[in-house]
């Protein structure tokens, strides 16, 4: 059974309707990719599992509950967190607290918890009582991470997690996602480092103007050519990564 469904979602902001039917799924041992165009709506998919639109048509399966339109506070109750692409720590806040902050519905000790964080990311360990704004990009990125991972999510939504990071910071995210995917927990992930994703995704989704456009396995749309000459910089309209914030 799928941990997260989408099933014709339409939705948007306001009177604006963004998503116009979008449908995708996550199993529960994949790690799955939405790519896309600038503007394409793959942020807002995401939001509209954690109930930050309206949705006016389709549902959002989490394990079998439909949890369309549920506040986020409940969605992250219900096993769902979300690294948002932008804003996604406390930068004034430690290492440690921001970790603690990741914790704030458990009602258990989380204190375990927060060492196995440390044990998926060691440089945070050191950094633990460092305020996390002074961390580099790709270090702020495992705390954004870590903070979501600290509820033992049934699933990470991630949004952009190598935006504007140096290639080195990447290919360490990247390698950080297959660990926490490997430790058990599946995760959606917007990306437009679009090639290197879908090398590490079982499946990937390619969002355009609001509607799903192609589908597939991640080897499948990396050797799709009509996929690689509108999405992986393989001809003029190769989609670039615009994100000017160089905080790698
Ligand atoms: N809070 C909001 N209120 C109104 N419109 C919004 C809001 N957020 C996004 N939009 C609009 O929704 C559309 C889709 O935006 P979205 O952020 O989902 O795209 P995206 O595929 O994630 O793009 P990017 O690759 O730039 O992150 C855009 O036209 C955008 O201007
Ligand atoms: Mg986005």
């Amino acid at each position: 059974m799928a941990v997260l469904e989408l099933n014709s979602v339409i939705g948007g902001y306001g009177d604006t309707q963004i998503l116009h039917g979008v449908s995708m799924a996550v199993e529960k041992d994949e790690i799955v990719v939405i790519i896309g165009p600038n503007g394409a709506g793959k942020s807002t998919a995401m939001k509209s599992v954690f109930g930050l639109l309206k949705l006016t048509s389709g549902n959002v399966v989490l394990d079998g509950q439909d949890i369309t339109n549920t506040p986020p506070e409940q969605v992250v109750r219900h096993g769902v967190c979300y690294v948002p692409q932008t804003s996604n720590i406390f930068p004034t806040l430690s290492v440690e607290e921001n970790l603690e902050m990741g914790a704030f519905v458990r009602t258990d000790d989380y204190r375990p918890r927060i060492q196995e964080i440390y044990e998926i990311f060691p440089p945070l360990a050191e950094k633990r009582r460092q305020a996390a704004g002074t961390l580099s990009g790709g270090q702020r990125q495992m705390v954004a991470m870590g903070k979501a991972l600290m509820l033992e999510p049934k699933i990470l939504l991630l949004d952009e997690p190598t935006a504007g990071l140096s290639p080195k910071y990447r290919g360490e995210i990247f390698s950080i996602v297959k660990t926490i995917h490997a430790a058990g927990t599946p995760i959606l992930m917007v990306e437009q480092n679009a090639k290197q994703a879908l090398g590490i995704a079982h499946r990937g989704y390619v969002l355009v103007d609001g509607k799903n456009r192609f589908e597939g396995t991640g080897e499948d749309l990396l050797n799709d050519p009509d996929v690689g000459e509108m999405f992986l910089g393989g001809g003029k309209s190769g989609n670039k990564n615009p994100d000017g914030d160089a905080n790698g």
